[in-house]
């Protein structure tokens, strides 16, 4: 690729500050609530926990943390969180935020929760005016053991679409205290991570701000691919990219929509980091389509990139 197309994505000294901090949840607006939650409930064994103001739904797993929340609107990314349990993470993650100038809020009425121990959680809002809530340890019901036939093990990462991928960085690396483990070389995309996992966000340029790309739950293994592809198939679900193999993450995938069109990805094998082991030096991948599918490069009709696009209905005999 030419060196004009070349962008470094720019960290600071917080970058990497979290070391155990993962997924929690994500709320959706959507127009029918009710075919949501039942996509939900059958597709992914999400069933109702709560119900909230104005016709919304909160829906987890048993007795676990709520995974999703539904929220009757205008379609979109209402929120997204974290689970924070890195010592003295809340109030780090809060410092940070404040002296960088992001705007903070407490969110005690919103976690009376299943957790043994009180919540401690905030909400603050990102460059794209987007809450993002980050809470202390929560109960998670048969995480990494479930049946993996019939629900994912757990959620694994929420990738945002953004009109400006370094503002996005530096509220959530320069501040927050994720790092960034793997760029695009033209600095449309990158992945970030707050544990061992490859990445638990990833931000990508889709030329507006504040939406969501997709969001991805784990699978044990990729024995568990065919069951979900044959089980999505039954289920009158379409497969809508993969099964294949991302090169940042090295993660096996596919993809299918919910019924609102927020694009659901199913993962397994995600690359680990062991920042206590050793100095990583963030990647820089080129911007074609083999970098995110190294199974031949085939892109759902979402997903471009800078240097080529090979689409699955050109790609397709
Ligand atoms: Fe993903």
């Amino acid at each position: 690729m030419s060196e004009q197309n070349r962008v470094a994505i720019i960290e600071n000294d917080n970058a990497g500050i979290l070391r155990d901090t993962a997924v929690s949840h994500i709320g959706f607006r959507v127009v029918d609530v009710p075919t949501n939650e039942a996509f939900y409930a059958n597709v992914l064994g999400l069933v109702r926990q709560a119900e909230l103001p104005d016709g919304g739904v909160r829906l987890g797993w048993g007795t676990g943390h709520h995974v999703v929340d539904l929220i009757p609107g205008e379609p979109g990314l209402d929120h997204f969180g974290f689970e924070v349990r890195d010592v003295d993470g809340i109030p780090g993650i809060r410092g940070r935020l404040v002296e960088a100038g992001y705007e903070v809020t407490d969110l005690d009425e919103s976690y009376v929760d299943f957790a043994a121990t009180p919540v401690d959680a905030i909400s603050a809002i990102n460059p794209e005016g987007v809450p993002v809530h980050f809470h202390t340890a929560v109960w998670r019901q048969g995480e990494n053991s479930a049946d993996t036939g019939r629900r994912p093990i757990k959620f694994q990462h929420t990738t945002v679409g953004t009109a400006d991928v370094q503002r996005m960085v530096d509220f959530f690396a320069n501040a927050a205290g994720f790092r960034v483990t793997d760029q695009l070389a033209d600095g449309r995309f990158c992945w970030l991570r707050s544990n061992t996992d490859h990445h638990t966000l990833a931000i990508v340029n889709v030329g507006q701000p504040g939406v969501l790309d997709h969001y991805s739950y784990d699978l044990a293994e990729w024995e568990d691919f065919k069951t979900w592809c044959d089980r999505l198939t039954d289920l009158g679900v379409t497969v809508q990219w993969g099964p294949g193999r991302h090169g940042p993450g090295n993660n096996l995938f596919v993809f299918f929509d919910d019924p609102a069109g927020n694009h659901i990805e199913l993962s397994a094998e995600m690359e680990k980091f062991y920042d206590g082991h050793v100095e990583y030096v963030a990647r820089k991948w080129h911007p074609i389509p083999e970098s995110v599918n190294l199974w031949g490069g085939q892109l759902p009709k979402w997903r471009k990139t800078s240097e080529g696009n090979r689409g699955v209905e050109e790609a397709r005999p």
